[in-house]
């Protein structure tokens, strides 16, 4: 009941969590790469550029190693482009003289955003209760066989209207390491509202109390904010 008065409010909600240390795990090879011919990223922080005469599709994956999870190849003019972004914070556009390259979500160990992890993702006027979704522990969608399918639109933090699905993740299933919860409310595209509760010592249920309230929107009236009220009912 609730729920619904805030997803009648709220175009999308996420929740992402701290932890101290977002690592990678990296056995990344090209053969992995979703390609992606005719097309190229726009609005893409460059790591590397390379315009070797001998640079091919498969060279250029190769250099895409570690933490780069993004290429694209100039198959013109034999240029090579890797990417500071996530697959899932991509946009791309058709051109012709060039494939771009992802590595699929499946192989990625979680989804980031800088030090904070995503771990539910709520798309208002699309199937499944909050609550039932938040404690349906068979879903990881960050985990195969989910995460083969899962669409890039549901990760993203931009152009939510474009997802039509929510989002669980299997970290809310083990619940260990983290610091912060960033509660984020999102209509057309822009926060509206958020909460940051201290982390430290939850479970997934106890981190939604006022009392663990760090910051918020309605600083310094944290306490006794409207929507704190309703997510005290919801999680608690
Ligand atoms: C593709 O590459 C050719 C050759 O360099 C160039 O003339 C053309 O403008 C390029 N196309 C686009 C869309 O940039
Ligand atoms: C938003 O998503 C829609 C549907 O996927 C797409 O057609 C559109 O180009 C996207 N807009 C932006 C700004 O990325
Ligand atoms: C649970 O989380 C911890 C810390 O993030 C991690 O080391 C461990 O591998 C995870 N366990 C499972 C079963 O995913
Ligand atoms: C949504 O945001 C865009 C860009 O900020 C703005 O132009 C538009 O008026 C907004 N629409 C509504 C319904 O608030
Ligand atoms: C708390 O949030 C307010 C308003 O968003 C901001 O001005 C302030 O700097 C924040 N304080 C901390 C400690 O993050």
């Amino acid at each position: 009941m609730v729920m619904n008065v805030l997803l009648n409010v709220c175009l999308s909600l996420g929740i992402l969590l701290h932890h101290y240390c977002g690592c990678w795990a990296s056995s990344i090879r090209y053969n992995k790469f979703q390609l992606v011919p005719g097309h190229r990223v726009t609005r893409g922080t460059e790591v590397s550029r390379s315009t070797q005469p001998d640079v091919n599709l498969v060279k250029c994956a190769r250099r895409c190693l570690g933490d780069c999870t993004v290429f694209q190849f100039d198959n013109v003019n034999k240029l090579c482009v890797t990417f500071a972004e996530k697959p899932y914070e991509i946009e791309m556009t058709g051109d012709t003289n060039w494939t771009a390259a992802y590595l699929p979500t499946s192989f990625l160990n979680a989804i980031t955003y800088g030090d904070y992890t995503l771990v539910f993702r709520l798309q208002s006027g699309k199937p499944g209760l909050a609550y039932a979704t938040w404690t349906d522990t068979n879903r990881h969608d960050d985990e195969k066989p989910s995460s083969e399918t899962f669409p890039l639109a549901c990760l993203r933090m931009s152009n939510y209207s474009s997802c039509d699905r929510h989002f669980r993740s299997k970290i809310i299933d083990n619940w260990s390491g983290i610091t912060e919860v960033y509660l984020s409310v999102i209509k057309n595209d822009s926060e509206v509202a958020y909460i940051k509760f201290n982390g430290a010592g939850t479970n997934h249920y106890t981190w939604c109390h006022e009392h663990r309230i760090r910051n918020s929107t309605w600083y310094p009236d944290i306490v006794y904010g409207p929507p704190l009220r309703y997510w005290t009912h919801i999680v608690g």
